[in-house]
């Protein structure tokens, strides 16, 4: 597997102020961040930074935003713990430090000509959003969009805003699925998986992009593999706990690979084999 070379710069905490912040739902909040000086984060869709509440830690957040998007970029973080409550007490003109981009994202160029079925669970759309809002931004260097997206209830979506644009557009087959109903959805009920076998695929163009909770990739595999997608056509993106961010701790090992320097994002026929990956 090829190594990510990590720049010099990418070894230093950079400061970044917080612009813009958005309460998402209940848990999430999206914050948009300018590093200091006018330094561009030169991320890729998929990769990820360690973002560093002062007096407090460090914690891996994907970058949600694209990298067509210049000036700033975003990040959407689930209140969970120690540094990302922390980070949800911050507001508009707060300072963060950053470090990063670090990781794998998706291969860009492999995807490039391409149909993408992307599908997303839960907090999971965070990361597949920079390869979202990428593709929308280089539209004509992609075949067909379809997009799947799965929550537990309708107040866990989102982005709903864009969602629902999402959905307006003729050049994107957009769908999604809730867990549990509450009495104003009057969408599609049920796992993800229960969207996938209505989706027509031309299999042999088709790349298949899964990020989700770790128990969603099984079944989602199983239907993709059903559906005949090629695996070396499956690419996931995984989470596991961090320290480093760049290959130094090896918190992150899942056998001989590092989930943050040869990952998080991974193409399903390398990694197959690895219990402990699924
Ligand atoms: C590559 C990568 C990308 C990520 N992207 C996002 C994102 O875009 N948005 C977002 O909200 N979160 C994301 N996470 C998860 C996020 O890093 C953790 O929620 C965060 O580190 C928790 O730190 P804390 O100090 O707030 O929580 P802690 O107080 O340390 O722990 C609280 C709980 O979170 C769990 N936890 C800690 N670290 C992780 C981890 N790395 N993955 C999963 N659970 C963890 C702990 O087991 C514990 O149950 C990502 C993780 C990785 C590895
Ligand atoms: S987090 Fe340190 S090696 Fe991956």
């Amino acid at each position: 597997m090829e190594k990510v070379v990590i720049k010099d710069s990418n070894y230093r905490i950079r400061k970044g102020k917080i612009l813009r912040t958005k309460q998402l739902t209940k848990l999430e909040k999206l914050f948009e961040i300018a590093l200091d000086g006018g330094e561009s984060l030169d991320q890729e869709p998929g990769q990820f930074v360690m973002v560093s509440i002062f007096g407090v830690g460090e914690a891996p957040i994907s970058v949600c935003s694209s990298p067509t998007k210049r000036g700033s970029f975003e990040l959407c973080v689930r209140d969970a713990g120690k540094v990302t409550g922390a980070m949800h007490r911050l507001e508009a003109g707060d300072e963060i430090g950053i470090r990063g981009p670090y990781g794998k994202g998706f291969p860009i160029r492999i995807l490039e000509g391409n149909d993408l079925l992307m599908v997303a669970g839960g907090l999971g759309i965070a990361p597949l959003r920079s390869l979202i809002k990428y593709a929308f931004d280089n539209r004509r260097d992609f075949g067909k969009i379809h997009i799947m997206l799965g929550c537990k209830t309708s107040d866990d979506l989102l982005f709903e805003d864009e969602l629902n644009q999402w959905f307006k557009r003729m050049d994107v087959h957009y769908e999604c699925t809730v867990d549990r109903a509450a009495s104003d959805w009057d969408g599609h009920v049920g796992q993800i998986t229960t969207l996938l076998p209505g989706v027509h695929l031309e299999t042999e163009r088709t790349f298949a992009i899964v990020v989700g909770p770790p128990v969603m990739y099984k079944f989602v595999l199983r239907e993709l593999i059903k559906k005949n997608i090629p695996e070396n056509q499956i690419i996931l993106s995984f989470e596991r706990h961090m320290k480093c961010g760049m290959g130094k701790c090896g918190r992150c090992q899942i056998q001989n690979l590092y989930c943050c320097q040869d990952g998080p994002v991974f193409n399903y026929a390398d990694i197959k084999n690895m219990s402990e990956a699924l």
